[in-house]
């Protein structure tokens, strides 16, 4: 017989709000598999389910502690063999140089399988439980993604990329194309994993960003975003190269955050990559829609030479998550997103450079670009990159643990030496969760993950 529940013995940690750090131990979880949701939580252990219901017992060791799995909001599927390498030039040529050749290969469904293969089960030993993926532009290496997904487990919302123009030949679209396969998308993922907010990977209308897509595309994926009440991704506001196309392209709407308006594409379910370039009114148009920022700390680096303002934005009410951004950033690991989160938000004056000489608008961008702002503190971080994230995705029973919540978990091994019982300078839980979180955190350190209910990955 199946166990049909799981009862947890042992220290739980996360953050139901930012910055608020809950620490309980001694404390046993009850996960109802078949649903994946928590159905107690005490310092009790739990009777005996009822009736035919069996459970398992899992005590967990002194130095292990469980976290909510991390929450991607932005990654590029196709883009992981590029991964740490290839970043020489800014983002228009990176795209031209490396990344457009990178997904073309992707038209060959065996290639996709191995290469999604070896993502899905790196971000779900890396402590991953929810990804937010761009994939290629083709329909059946999208299709390969999402099943990819379903078949480790991990919780996923997937976006077959659309891109009609200033793409090479050999990977460019119809803007027909691109909408029927769009749709064919949808279709295909809601029939094989359901169509409820329950779903364990969910479609998302994906144009690449305003300067790939024609006006007609950008109209109709704004359609079938309504039709079909599904996610919207795309970049926004990313890079000076990038800020300064849109303006050329649309000498009259200029600015991202109004042409996506304009086409439908901002909705509450729209995530968008990046926006260190946006301007305050902007940010204040996401949160009055209940649109969010995925922030990408690592590529913000590289691309943008800019820092998001996570918290001044974050009071003009906009949901910020965190994401790799894999291949623009440099690292699987959601632990590295949240020490940049916070570090990179400490460099005061780190702003884009005023690039555009005699251009009218120079001034006034350039008095944006100070932007005061405060710096992201640890918890808030690791808040940013499990619950923030869920929350920006609009995964509601995502990222903490309460009773009706999701089981998505990591096993933490907390121990940083390896052959002392009890570490020196170690004072309290949470100073050993600090010291993981900002320090010593990394893929060995991750035991056990759950999603849904469901171990996905298990060390050894
Ligand atoms: N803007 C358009 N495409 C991309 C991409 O693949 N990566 C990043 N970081 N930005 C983009
Ligand atoms: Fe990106």
């Amino acid at each position: 017989m199946e166990f049909t529940h799981l009862d947890i013995y042992g220290t739980f940690i996360d953050t139901p709000a930012s910055g608020e750090l809950r620490i309980r131990e001694d404390t046993w979880v009850r996960v109802d598999i078949a649903s994946g949701t928590i159905v107690s939580i005490s310092t009790e252990m739990p009777s005996e389910p009822p009736g035919r219901a069996r459970k398992k017992v899992v005590r967990m060791p002194p130095e292990a502690i469980v976290v909510p799995g991390f929450v991607d909001c932005h990654v590029h599927a196709p883009q992981y063999k590029q991964l740490g390498t290839k970043t020489d030039v800014p983002l228009m040529e990176w795209l031209e140089k490396y990344t457009f050749p990178a997904e073309a290969a992707f038209s060959s469904t065996e290639h996709a399988e191995k290469v999604y293969t070896q993502l899905i089960r790196r971000l779900l030993r890396n402590g991953t439980t929810t990804a937010c993926y761009f994939g290629s532009n083709h329909l059946a290496a999208s299709l390969v993604l999402a099943d990819v997904c379903g078949k480790f487990g991990q919780r996923a919302l997937v976006g077959k990329n659309c891109s009609d123009q200033l793409v090479p030949d050999f990977y460019v679209e119809t803007t027909e194309g691109s909408l029927k396969d769009t749709e064919s998308f949808i279709i295909e993922v809601r029939k094989k994993f359901g169509a409820t907010e329950d779903s364990l990977v969910m479609p998302v209308v994906t144009p690449r960003f305003v300067p790939t897509c024609s006006v007609g595309l950008l109209k109709g994926l704004g359609e079938l975003a309504h039709k079909y009440g599904v996610h919207v991704q795309t970049h926004a506001a990313e890079s000076v190269d990038q800020v300064a196309l849109v303006r050329s392209q649309f000498p009259v709407l200029r600015r991202d955050v109004t042409i996506l308006s304009t086409v439908g594409l901002l909705t509450p379910k729209t995530v968008l990559a990046h926006c260190t370039h946006l301007y305050d009114a902007e940010a204040s148009a996401l949160s009055a829609i209940g649109a969010s920022i995925a922030s990408c700390p690592y590529s913000n680096m590289l691309f943008a030479r800019a820092v998001l303002p996570v918290n001044r934005f974050s009071k003009l009410g906009v949901k910020i998550g965190l994401g790799t951004d894999i291949a623009g950033g440099h690292s699987a690991n959601m632990l590295s997103a949240v020490r940049l989160a916070a570090l990179v938000s400490r460099i005061e004056g780190f702003r884009p450079p005023k690039e555009r000489a005699g251009d009218p608008f120079a001034d006034e961008e350039e008095e944006e670009r100070k932007r005061e702002d405060e710096p992201v503190e640890w918890k808030q971080a690791f808040y940013l990159g499990t619950r923030g994230g869920a929350l920006a995705l609009g995964l509601d029973r995502v990222g903490a643990f309460d009773v009706g919540m999701k089981w998505d978990a990591v096993e933490v091994d907390l121990s940083w030496e390896e052959e002392e019982e009890e570490q020196e300078g170690s004072e309290s839980t949470q100073e050993d969760f600090e010291r993981w979180v900002c320090g010593h955190g990394g893929e060995a350190s991750v035991r056990k993950v759950w999603v849904d209910g469901k171990e996905v990955f298990a060390i050894g």
